[in-house]
């Protein structure tokens, strides 16, 4: 099974931006864990990190053949990028929202998500373990 993992924009500053909401790890411990738990479940990953609404839907483009599943972190596009939402709409690979804070327990522009609704299921608020649920719901969706 291949799975395509986008981290949306600001995600390249974990471990200096607010760690009392996203932790100290950084972008490259976050992307190591999600390497290994893929390995343990026999998933292959590709990972990106982009700070560009265009960029991340060049991407879902580029890769939807390759892959079985998504797994995206929209970062702030969560709350507004009817772009991102209509990319995954149109694109049809399985979709995973995650977000390493909880969202529903944030500021008001924070509990809106525009993404959700094209996604098959969303997990958030476990830091990095938010990622590794949404490897394993893909993991049950593998034939
Ligand atoms: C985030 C939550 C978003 O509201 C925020 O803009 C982010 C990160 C999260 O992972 O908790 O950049 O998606």
């Amino acid at each position: 099974m291949n799975i395509l993992v986008i981290h949306g924009p600001n995600l390249h500053l974990l471990g200096r931006r607010r760690p009392e909401i996203y932790g100290k790890g950084t972008l490259a411990s976050l992307n190591a864990g999600i390497k290994e738990h893929a390995a343990g479940l026999k998933i292959k990953v590709r990972v990106f990190q982009s700070n560009s609404e265009g960029e991340i839907i060049d991407l879902l483009t580029a890769n939807s053949a390759w892959a079985d599943a998504l797994i995206i972190n929209p970062a702030a596009y969560t709350h507004y990028s009817y772009a991102i939402r209509d990319a995954i709409d149109a694109l049809e690979t399985p979709a995973v929202e995650v977000h390493l804070s909880d969202i529903s327990k944030r500021e008001p522009f924070r509990r809106i998500s525009v993404i959700k609704p094209v996604c098959l299921a969303q997990f958030k608020g476990e830091g990095p373990a938010s990622y590794f649920k949404a490897l394993d719901f893909c993991a049950l969706m593998r034939k």
